[in-house]
């Protein structure tokens, strides 16, 4: 049976320490403050939203929503965003994803400070990530490598495989293994022969957004197997892309849904946060 990998008992211990160092910066008089921005009315972007502002309420850090129409125009989302990188009372800037169809992400992106880029997400850190230089990570890998790290799996030499490669957590995941001398294989759409692929693999990282897209062929026993999937299955019950029941009694570990990653990555996106808070206040470098 596979050790459980609980992202609900490690996120509450980050969100600790991130409350203690957001309480001794306020305590200095410097300002903790996440600006988020929300575009539209995608049902599950303000359900993750609301998420994070609960996250900052918890840690003790302010929490700015700024809500704006669907017919917002790409000019005014970018004025705003660069009004919140100048502001010297914001610490982060995150704006939520996907943005309405008629605006370029990049644009709105490339927009938000470096230093204030709590998501990992401008090509400012992206290319840090990519050197190898300290950098804002990605909050959903971040979260997986903390999840990988506290159940004591062993990266360095070990093959890791990644399911998916966007922007936001295939690509960065896989950069995040390498630094830590994995050995990477990122699977997508086209891969031919995904299966046996998948069973090489000592740490199986899944993100597709397919439910139960992971069967336990694909893993091999003894694998660490990371469950980046959000989805709903037939019945409309929450899952993720790993048929959990049956890889579980394989496995070497497995995190679950709910409770796993999702949990993760608002607990890093209060640790980015505070980090922007302390290099502002010039407590720390990026
Ligand atoms: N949409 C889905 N995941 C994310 C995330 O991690 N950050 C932002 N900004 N948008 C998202």
């Amino acid at each position: 049976m596979a050790h459980i990998i609980s992202g609900k008992a490690l996120a509450a211990e980050v969100k600790q320490r991130v409350a203690q160092g957001v309480a001794e910066l306020k305590a200095q008089g410097h300002a903790v403050c996440l600006r988020v921005f929300l575009v539209g009315d995608d049902p599950a972007s303000a359900t993750y939203v609301a998420g994070k502002q609960r996250d900052c309420a918890e840690c003790g850090i302010t929490s700015q929503l700024v809500r704006l129409p669907a017919d917002t125009t790409q000019q005014q989302l970018v004025e705003q965003v660069l009004r919140a990188s100048e502001d010297d009372t914001v610490s982060g800037v995150l704006v939520q994803l996907p943005l309405p169809a008629h605006i370029q992400e990049d644009a709105v992106i490339a927009a938000i400070a470096p230093h204030k880029d709590v998501d990992g997400f401008t090509p400012v850190n992206v290319g840090r990530l990519v050197l190898g230089q300290p950098c804002f990570v990605p909050c959903t890998p971040a979260g997986c490598l903390a999840m990988l790290r506290a159940a004591g799996v062993p990266i360095a030499g070990r093959r890791a495989v990644v399911l998916g490669r966007s922007n936001i957590v295939g690509k960065p995941m896989a950069l995040l293994v390498l630094r830590e001398h994995a050995t990477v294989t990122v699977c997508h759409s086209r891969t031919q022969g995904l299966a046996d692929i998948c069973r090489e693999a000592d740490i199986l990282v899944a993100a597709v957004g397919k439910a139960g897209f992971v069967t336990a062929d694909m893993v091999k026993p003894g694998a660490a197997v990371i469950d980046v999937g959000i989805n709903r299955n037939a019945a409309g019950k929450l899952c993720g892309d790993v048929d959990f029941d049956a890889v579980q009694p394989l496995a070497g570990a497995i995190s679950p849904v709910p409770g796993g990653v999702g949990l993760m990555t608002r607990a890093m996106l209060m640790e980015n946060t505070l980090r922007a808070a302390q290099m502002a206040a010039g407590q720390a470098a990026l």
